[in-house]
C-alpha cells in the first residue's frame, strides 16, 4: 500500500504511553509536518507549544479535570471525578495547539496541522492522540488567561486543542468500524 495511505489507516488514538521522552529528531519531524499543513488564505494561523515538563502537564491535567466537573455532559463530569483518568494519558509530550485570532480560519488551520502531526507520528511508529477535553478548560476566561500566561502564548492567540505524543505500549487499539453511507457521487 502507498505508505501515506498506510499511515493514515494505521493511525489510532494511543491512550497508553511508555514513559521515555521522544527523540529530538522525531519530535522535530512531527512538529514540522504540522507546520506544512494547508491553511485558509495561507494564513498559517497555528501556534504550537511543546510541553515536556511533567509538572506542567500534571497541572494542565488537574485544571482540565476541575473544568470538566462543570460540564453539562454526564460522561465528561464522570471523567473529571475519576481519580484514575488522566486527560493526557501520562504522555511524555503534550502539544498545545493555539489559533491566531487574526487568521481567516484559525480553528480549521489548527485542525489541519493536528491531523498532519498525527499521521506523521504514525509514520514514525509514534503514538498520538487528539485531545479535545482541554477545550473545557480554555472555555473558562480565568483559566484561559492563566494558561495563556503559563504557556507563554504570543499575544492574540487562543488555545484550541492538545495533542499527546509518546512511544506506544501495550496492544494497539482495535480500529473502529467506518460509518456507512458517508459518500455520495453526482456524475
Ligand atoms: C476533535 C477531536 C477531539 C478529540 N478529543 C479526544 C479527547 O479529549 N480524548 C481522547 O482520548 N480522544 C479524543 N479524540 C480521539 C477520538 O476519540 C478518536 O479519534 C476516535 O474515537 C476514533 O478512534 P481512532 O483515532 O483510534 O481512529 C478526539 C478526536 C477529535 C477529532
Amino acid at each position: 500500500m502507498n505508505p501515506v495511505i498506510e499511515a493514515i489507516k494505521n493511525r489510532r488514538s494511543t491512550r497508553k504511553y511508555a514513559p521515555e521522552m521522544l527523540s529530538e529528531e522525531h519530535l522535530t519531524a512531527i512538529l514540522d509536518a504540522g507546520l506544512w499543513a494547508p491553511s485558509a488564505h495561507n494564513d498559517q494561523g497555528w501556534h504550537l507549544t511543546v510541553l515536556r515538563n511533567k509538572e506542567m502537564i500534571e497541572a494542565l491535567n488537574t485544571d482540565t479535570k476541575a473544568a470538566l466537573l462543570s460540564s453539562p455532559l454526564d460522561w465528561a463530569r464522570a471523567m473529571g471525578q475519576s481519580p484514575h483518568f488522566h486527560v493526557f494519558y501520562h504522555a511524555p509530550v503534550v502539544i498545545v495547539v493555539s489559533g491566531r485570532n487574526s487568521a481567516l480560519s484559525p480553528l480549521a488551520d489548527c485542525c489541519a496541522a493536528i491531523q498532519n502531526m498525527l499521521v506523521a507520528a504514525e509514520s514514525l511508529s509514534i503514538g498520538s492522540c487528539w485531545i479535545g477535553l482541554c477545550r473545557n478548560l480554555f472555555a473558562k476566561p480565568d483559566m484561559l488567561k492563566k494558561w495563556a500566561g503559563l504557556l507563554k502564548l504570543p499575544q492574540g492567540h487562543t488555545p484550541q486543542f492538545c495533542v499527546t505524543l509518546g512511544n506506544k505500549t501495550g496492544f494497539p487499539p482495535k480500529p473502529p468500524n467506518r460509518a456507512e453511507n458517508t459518500v455520495n457521487y453526482i456524475n
